[in-house]
């Protein structure tokens, strides 16, 4: 049957049986009423720190609740400066937020789309932070991610990732999220590893800080009725865990499925105004998403003929978080050379997920080159 329509994301994509054995889990699940905690959570937690490299993973609420914890867990207090990228998802600066401190932007390379280390150094440099919040977007990583863990460290900067994007990115040859001082994710359904509703982790190679992470998300529990902090209840539920425990059987075809669609579109999507980006050498990308550049004053244009051939697109981000209404109150001060804004005007992606057929593939480069004839 010919190809009409092709979704941005298809999140209903799931391997053979994979349904069925879940909802057979889910069954068992309900029966012995593990409903909070239990096998499900410490299998999860588990197979993330294999999965990821990390010495210790600790489920969360959600990917947003997780970039709190781990503010919380490193020491970061209340009205002290964390710096942000201006190009990110909102939560990043929503988390700083909402851990009382407060925000300085900071822009991104405009080739890399992340932090660099001379913007990176400004900022530390001029704004004195008590951390910094380093995000890998788009399934890709900062280049400088070594160098801006370098000079973190000897400004006593505290480092934490955002890793919401990259679950299963490596750099430099390795997993970044084991590489961190402390990473965070999302597990939010579209990510590569999503689950079924919300849920989050944290990450890192030091006992206390995850144990501190792990107090902070469970009420400051020390015991079931001491609480030794004040924290909040942001629990990753049994039900998630459990999906997030069948998914993580596929996550390796799951990703290659990803890489091998945005290899297609580089393959075939030549010699047009329009660029498909990758990351840089340093980084093995997780195909999280299909990055395509284009100049700001073409795009409209184009997304007018995906549009009309019933093709799904992104702009991931449409706008600089400095820029957003909600920023003013909160943001201490920004580093702004225009690149962030350059980004979200020319950014567009392309549909990309696990078991996007050839001949979905085919139709929306097929109607990207049939626009610039
Ligand atoms: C870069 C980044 N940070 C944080 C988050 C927040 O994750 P969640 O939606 O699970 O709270 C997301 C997810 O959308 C994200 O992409």
């Amino acid at each position: 049957m010919a190809i009409e329509k092709v979704p941005f994301i298809a999140l209903n994509r799931f391997e053979n049986s994979f349904k069925e054995n879940f909802l057979r889990d889910v069954s068992e699940l309900i029966d012995n009423t593990q409903f909070v905690g239990g096998p499900q959570v410490a299998t999860l937690e588990k197979q993330l720190a294999e999965k990821s490299g990390a010495q210790f993973a600790v489920g969360c609420a959600n990917g947003t609740d997780a970039i709190q914890i781990a503010l919380r867990a490193v020491g970061v207090e209340r009205d002290q400066v964390v710096l942000v990228p201006d190009m990110t998802f909102w939560a990043t600066f929503e988390a700083v937020v909402n851990v009382g401190a407060y925000p300085v932007t900071v822009d991104v390379n405009r080739q890399s789309c992340h932090w660099d280390i001379n913007t990176f150094k400004d900022a530390v440099d001029q704004f004195n932070p008590k951390a910094a919040i380093l995000v890998h977007l788009y399934g890709w990583a900062s280049p400088d991610t070594e160098e801006i863990r370098a000079y973190a460290k000897e400004n006593n900067v505290l480092l934490i990732e955002d890793c919401a994007q990259c679950f299963g990115t490596n750099y430099d040859g390795q997993s970044i999220i084991a590489t961190a001082l402390i990473a965070t994710t999302s597990f939010y359904p579209a990510k590569v590893l999503g689950a079924s509703g919300d849920a989050g982790a944290v990450f890192t190679n030091d006992e206390e800080i995850a144990e501190t992470a792990r107090v902070l998300c469970n009420h400051g529990r020390t015991d079931h009725y001491s609480h030794g902090l004040v924290g909040w209840n942001s629990r990753i539920g049994s039900y998630e865990s459990l999906f997030l425990n069948h998914s993580l059987k596929y996550i390796d075809a799951r990703l290659e499925s990803r890489l091998a669609a945005i290899q297609y579109y580089q393959d075939h999507l030549t010699g047009l105004p329009l660029k498909i980006s990758r990351s840089s050498d340093r980084v093995n990308e997780n195909g999280y998403c299909a990055v395509a550049m284009i100049e700001p004053a073409l795009r409209a244009g184009l997304i007018n003929s995906l549009q009309l051939a019933n093709i799904g697109f992104g702009t991931i981000y449409p706008g600089a978080m400095s820029c957003q209404s909600g920023a003013a109150p909160f943001l201490k001060g920004k580093i702004d050379h225009g690149n962030a804004d350059y980004i979200s005007k020319a950014v567009l992606n392309l549909p990309c997920f696990a078991y996007i057929t050839e001949p979905e593939l085919a139709y929306v480069v097929k109607t990207v080159n049939s626009h610039f004839a």
